[in-house]
């Protein structure tokens, strides 16, 4: 059994009222194990509970019961050792405008305690992109060079683990993947542990091994994205004929639609063959140019998941 990077049992989180708001149910009994050295991924719609939960592993927010381990360390019982192990990229922008990166991070640095001869400020400035903008004032920097520097000032303590909520929202493509080279690599050469939110299925689809969705403040699956997306027994074959498509007659079990000129013809692949479907073609008289198989999306996934509850 591999070690787990963090553990989350019974995790709650009420959020008090407000005068505007009543009191916010965010987290009701998260029970989620997170191994070491895998990329995974916290998905769900937004108001989901992914940020509350990032923010009690960073320590930003107070839970309401259960217990957080985090490397090893119980969040309660040894504080600082759980805080050192973890390095959060936040969702919302915070940067002190009067900083200069390389002053940002080594302020961050102060703050770990992590003395100046260990510091990594320009091997990360490089990490980040920002090395020419070292000594530039924060307030000149653009959003996505902030962006940057808020993943550097996660990583200046050398955690175990980087969390990263919603890192592409809303930025270039760019910026999405120079980020995205940038975490692949932390977790192939340093084995850091990789968790990120994401309301994209595709995202998580790509980078992440594992996936926990999160609904309504539950985790309602967790597994490999492998796995999930086995889960998915629907396939759809896009054939282009010969000629204009029609859809021929089809026994129960399989439906056929035309489709940008294509014919769309979904079953489950646990019930019917490919050659079977393919059979009913050329029994149909129909000659194929082009044959296409659609794969199983997380969106599949998800969809089948909540219509279910
Ligand atoms: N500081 C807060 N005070 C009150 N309610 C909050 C606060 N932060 C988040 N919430 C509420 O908790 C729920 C979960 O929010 P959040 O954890 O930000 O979800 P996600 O990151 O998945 O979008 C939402 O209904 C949100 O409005
Ligand atoms: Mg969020």
């Amino acid at each position: 059994m591999r070690a787990n990077a963090i553990t989350i049992t019974g995790l709650t989180k009420t959020y008090a009222p407000s005068a505007k708001a009543p009191a916010k149910e965010a987290l009701r009994g998260v029970d989620l194990a997170i191994p070491r050295g895998s990329i995974f991924g916290l998905l769900g719609p937004n108001g989901a509970g992914k940020s509350t939960m990032i923010n009690i592993l960073a320590g930003l927010v107070r839970k309401t019961a259960g217990s957080v381990d985090i490397w090893g360390f119980d969040q309660d019982k040894n504080p600082r050792q759980s805080r050192a192990a973890i390095g959060v990229m936040p969702q919302e922008l915070v940067l002190d405008p009067f900083f200069t990166p390389r002053g940002a991070l080594d302020v961050q640095a102060g703050l770990y305690g992590v003395p100046r001869a260990q510091r990594k400020t320009d091997a990360i400035l490089d990490l980040i992109g920002l090395a020419d903008k070292a000594d530039a004032y924060a307030r000149s920097l653009s959003g996505g060079m902030r962006r940057r520097l808020l993943l550097g000032k996660a990583l200046v303590h050398s955690p175990q683990i980087l969390v990263l909520d919603e890192p592409t929202a809303g930025v270039d493509i760019e910026l999405r993947n120079m980020l995205w080279a940038n975490v692949r690599r932390l977790n192939a050469e340093l084995g850091m542990t990789i968790i990120l939110t994401t309301h994209y299925l595709e995202e998580a689809q790509e980078m992440c091994d594992e996936i926990a969705i999160i609904n309504h403040g539950q985790v309602i699956t967790r597994d490999t994205t492998t796995n999930l997306l086995g889960q998915i027994t629907t396939k759809t074959l896009l054939i282009t004929p010969d000629g204009p498509p029609h859809v021929p007659p089809l026994p129960p079990g399989i439906t056929g639609a035309v489709r940008d000129g294509a014919l769309a013809l979904t079953y489950d692949h646990t019930q019917h063959a490919a050659d079977q479907v393919l059979d009913l073609l050329r029994d149909a008289g129909i000659t194929i140019t082009d044959i296409k198989s659609e794969q199983a999306t997380l969106e599949e996934v998800f969809l089948a998941l909540t219509a279910a509850r």
